[in-house]
């Protein structure tokens, strides 16, 4: 089968293996680099370990502190003629750079909020690793949320909360800059968007874990936020998201507290604005993303997520002194897009945007190159024009049905 990108508002409907899988090995080369972590994690449990944040973190663990690895995400396999989605075929990649370094890496494709999908964990935990995970990575992005206990189904929303907010926004594939008008979250849709990515499955997940017995003494574990710049403030912070993260941030301390026979501990991370499946998604973030790029790259401080996870990694988590944090008890590894060097030149230039000076005032060109990576296109040394076989295998899920 011959796989071009099918892009359809901000999401790609096709993947392509041989790119996804040259996109993982460059981030296991990133992290041979950089990171080498003899006292780091030795058992990681990654909850949403497939795309972005996750797949970085999955990535750092195995290849930078030789970590066994158990990744929990919920990808589609191909069928007929459908590719599989990127996460699939990320994890196929990851799966079998990790058996070539004869690392354990197994896999869980379903529904993290279920309670199925949580014992199925516990239960390959329990059989192959004898307990003991010591890190404990929550990096799911979703839409949508079945509740486990009550059937109820959430859906999230962006929106901003008490007023409408207009801002410039771009459609990143035609570079057409527009203004929208989005109209302020019902106080339903607040809640519900807090029960999709507040930390309600994040401490669920905590209970279960604790009280099938299987962390270790000194486990960690981590959730993945975002603040932004106040230019966003009402989409991202202010919005009906900012709620959900608050809520993540605040169920941190709670873990902490329950994480205390083992003296363990829950951090939230702080992290990059990033192109990423799940901020492709959010109205304005795509064209300050796109600024923001242009300006750290000019600075010489631009990271991707595998460079974000490595100092998270090697300066935070794992640096053999009390990990630092801000005076709320977050890690911070936005500090770079929040330098007033890097803001200042994005509050100055974003008034001026508009479709004309858009290519050359914005790195539109490396947000959409980023894109496409994502999804394992313009990747360099792929030939797109080869026929390739669309039925990759995650070799541990691959007599496993879908959950
Ligand atoms: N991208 C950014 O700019 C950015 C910045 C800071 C923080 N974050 C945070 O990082 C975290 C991860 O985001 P990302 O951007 O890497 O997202 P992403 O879309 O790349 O990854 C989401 C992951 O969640 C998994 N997932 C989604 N629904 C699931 C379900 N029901 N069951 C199991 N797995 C499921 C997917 O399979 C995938 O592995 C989020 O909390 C996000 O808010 C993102």
């Amino acid at each position: 089968m011959n796989i071009q990108p099918k892009i359809r508002g901000f999401i790609c409907t096709t993947a392509h293996p041989t790119g996804c899988m040259q996109h993982v090995a460059e981030q296991i080369q990133t992290v041979k680099q950089t990171l080498s972590l003899p006292n780091g994690p030795k058992k990681v449990l990654i909850i949403g370990a497939s795309t972005g944040y996750g797949l970085a973190s999955r990535i750092a663990s195995a290849f930078g502190a030789n970590a066994k690895t158990i990744g929990v995400f919920f990808e589609k396999p191909a069928e007929g003629k459908r590719t599989a989605s990127a996460g699939w075929y990320n994890s196929a990649a990851f799966e079998r750079k990790a058996m070539e370094a004869g690392l354990y890496a197994k896999s869980i494709n379903g529904d993290a909020f279920s309670d199925n999908v949580k014992a199925k964990t516990i239960q390959l935990i329990e059989q192959d690793w004898d307990g003991e995970v010591d890190l404990v990575v929550y990096s799911v992005a979703s839409p949508r949320r079945v509740h486990p206990k009550t059937g109820e189904v959430y859906n999230s929303v962006l929106k901003p909360i008490g007023q409408p907010y207009t801002s410039k926004t771009v459609d990143v594939m035609t570079g057409v800059v527009s203004e929208i008008t989005l109209e302020p979250a019902s106080q339903l849709e607040i809640d519900h968007t807090i029960k999709v990515m507040g930390g309600e499955d994040w401490e669920m997940w905590l209970d279960a874990l604790l009280k099938a017995n299987v962390l270790a003494k000194g486990v960690k574990t981590i959730a993945y936020s975002y603040i932004g710049p106040s230019l966003t403030y009402p989409i991202y912070r202010e919005g009906a998201i900012g709620q959900a993260k608050a809520h993540l941030e605040a169920t941190a301390k709670t873990l902490t507290q329950k994480l205390q026979s083992l003296q363990g501990e829950a951090f939230v991370s702080v992290n990059k604005a990033l192109v990423t499946q799940a901020s492709a998604a959010i109205p304005v973030v795509p064209l300050y993303i796109s600024l923001l790029y242009k300006i750290m790259k000019e600075h010489h401080l631009h990271e991707g997520c595998i460079e974000q996870i490595c100092r998270l990694f090697k300066e935070r988590l794992y640096a053999n002194t009390p990990v630092i944090v801000d005076e709320n008890g977050l890690i911070r590894l936005d500090d770079w897009e929040m330098k007033s060097e890097i803001q200042d030149k994005i509050s100055a230039i974003w008034p001026t945007l508009s479709a004309e000076n858009i290519e050359t005032m914005t790195d539109l060109k490396g947000y959409r190159h980023e894109f496409h990576r994502l999804f394992g296109f313009d990747m360099s040394g792929v030939n797109y024009s080869e026929e390739v076989d669309p039925n990759e295998n995650v070799p541990s899920l691959a007599l496993e049905p879908c959950l």
